[in-house]
């Protein structure tokens, strides 16, 4: 059991396909290698891909779970979460997507004192809707990590969205440009980005890291960021994980 309560680090967007999901995984795969216990949600409850990613049984899921709590069924957090590694579990998205809104958010809470004094860091992958669930999430969070592209649409959306942030005073965010889901040339310099955003950008994860074969270690169930060759070849991505991760323990 960890000492402390976990840190909440949810992990959003303003648009899809920005790389969420892949930095969760890099994210829990960083602080695995620091020993830390962390736990990932998949929030991402119409289309989760969290136990599809690395290979696990959906043997139960949050539908299970707010269910079980919803008729008193529920009797330990540990009949829910499925083991990845030593330092990692899961509790993935439903299986059946029709169950997605039948989790009602008053469980979330619950849900997330349940977990928080079993682990280090739980680390929730999430959508890129502003729906009820999200804002309850981003509200429990510690940390709210936009994962952000160079790409027009991303920047005049993500712009308003930390202008809210900001209207209200919630400002425990970050921000993380994603440059690696893609091999092709950005759109904007970094100081054109800050000057559009009126935000700084926190992290990068830099173009290097963009890997052509990461369906192979989607399909084998392998976080790309715990592969030995991977962390050789990628020195400087390594590092910003490292120094996202120790800083978010930080928060
Ligand atoms: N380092 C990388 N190298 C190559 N492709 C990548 C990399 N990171 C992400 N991608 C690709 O970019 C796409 C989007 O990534 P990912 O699924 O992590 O984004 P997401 O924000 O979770 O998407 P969604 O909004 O659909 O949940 C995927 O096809 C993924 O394979
Ligand atoms: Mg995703």
């Amino acid at each position: 059991m960890a000492i402390n309560e976990a840190k909440i680090i949810t992990i959003a967007s303003v648009k899809g396909g920005t790389g969420k999901t892949t930095t969760a995984l890099n994210l829990a795969g960083t602080y695995s290698l620091m020993n830390k216990k962390t736990l990932i949600l998949d929030f991402d409850l119409y289309s989760g891909g969290i136990a599809l990613s690395l290979n696990i049984d959906l043997k139960t899921d949050l539908y299970k779970l707010s269910y079980d709590m919803s008729v008193n069924d529920y009797k330990n957090i540990e009949d829910y979460t499925l083991k990845y590694n030593e330092n990692i579990d899961i509790i993935p998205a439903p299986k059946d997507p029709r169950y997605a809104s039948k989790i009602e958010i008053k469980y979330i809470n619950l849900i997330l004192k349940k977990v928080k004094p079993k682990y280090d860091v739980v680390i929730i992958d999430t959508n890129h809707f502003l729906d009820a669930t999200n804002l309850l999430l981003f509200d429990k969070s510690n940390t709210i990590m936009y994962v952000m592209n160079n790409s027009p649409l991303d920047l005049k959306n993500l712009k308003s969205m930390l202008a809210i942030h900001k209207d209200m005073e919630k400002e425990n965010y970050i921000v993380v440009l994603n440059e690696s889901n893609t091999h092709l040339n950005e759109m904007f310099n970094n100081y054109d980005i800050k000057n559009i955003l009126k935000n700084d950008i926190d992290y990068i994860i830099p173009r290097t890291f963009y890997n052509k074969n990461i369906n192979k270690y989607v399909l084998k169930g392998k976080i790309m960021i715990l592969e030995k060759n991977i962390r050789m070849l990628n020195k400087n991505t390594v590092k910003v994980f490292n120094k996202i991760a120790s800083d978010l323990l930080e928060r």
